[in-house]
């Protein structure tokens, strides 16, 4: 069976709300999948898995949440050729660069060697309220994913 991770990096909580929703989805379709935070897994487990799913929030001017910064760089030693892969963010569009970490991501996913299955889901605000877009967008990857 296909196996998942997802794995998120938070200061405030929300991308770990959009990560439980994601898992949920998921786990509803007995589908086999782990949630990590990003400070208590290694690059190294990332080739364990099929299907790899980042969730990171946008800081500062349009960088990574502070957890995910040495994670990213340390992707660069990792080949993930043949492996499928997703990024997910939340962030706020009155900022310049609106959840640009999902972008930061999922260009260092495809210079590992990834496939990106699906465009990133960027979450506007409250996350809460955005619970349609999150289970839509989880919905197209476990359409994608079926085979
Ligand atoms: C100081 C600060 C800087 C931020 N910078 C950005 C940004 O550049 N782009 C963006 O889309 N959102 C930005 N945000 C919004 C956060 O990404 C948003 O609040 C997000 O939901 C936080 O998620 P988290 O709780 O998982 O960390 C910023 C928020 C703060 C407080």
């Amino acid at each position: 069976m296909k196996k998942t991770i997802i794995i998120y990096g938070t200061t405030t909580g929300n991308t770990l709300i959009v990560a439980e929703e994601i898992e949920s989805m998921f786990n509803e379709q007995n589908m086999e999948v782990k949630l990590a935070e990003v400070t208590d897994v290694q690059t190294s487990y990332l080739p364990d898995y099929d299907l790899i799913i980042l969730g990171c929030s946008t800081w500062g001017e349009g960088e990574l949440q502070d957890d995910f910064i040495s994670f990213e760089k340390e992707m660069n030693k990792i080949d993930l050729k043949g492996k499928q892969a997703a990024c997910f963010g939340p962030g706020d569009s009155s900022y310049v660069f609106f959840c640009q970490a999902v972008d930061i991501l999922e260009a260092r996913l495809e210079s590992s060697g990834a496939k990106i299955i699906i465009e990133g889901l960027k979450i506007d605000g409250d996350v809460d309220k955005n619970l349609g877009q999150i289970r839509d967008w989880t919905e197209n990857i476990l359409k994608i994913t079926e085979n």
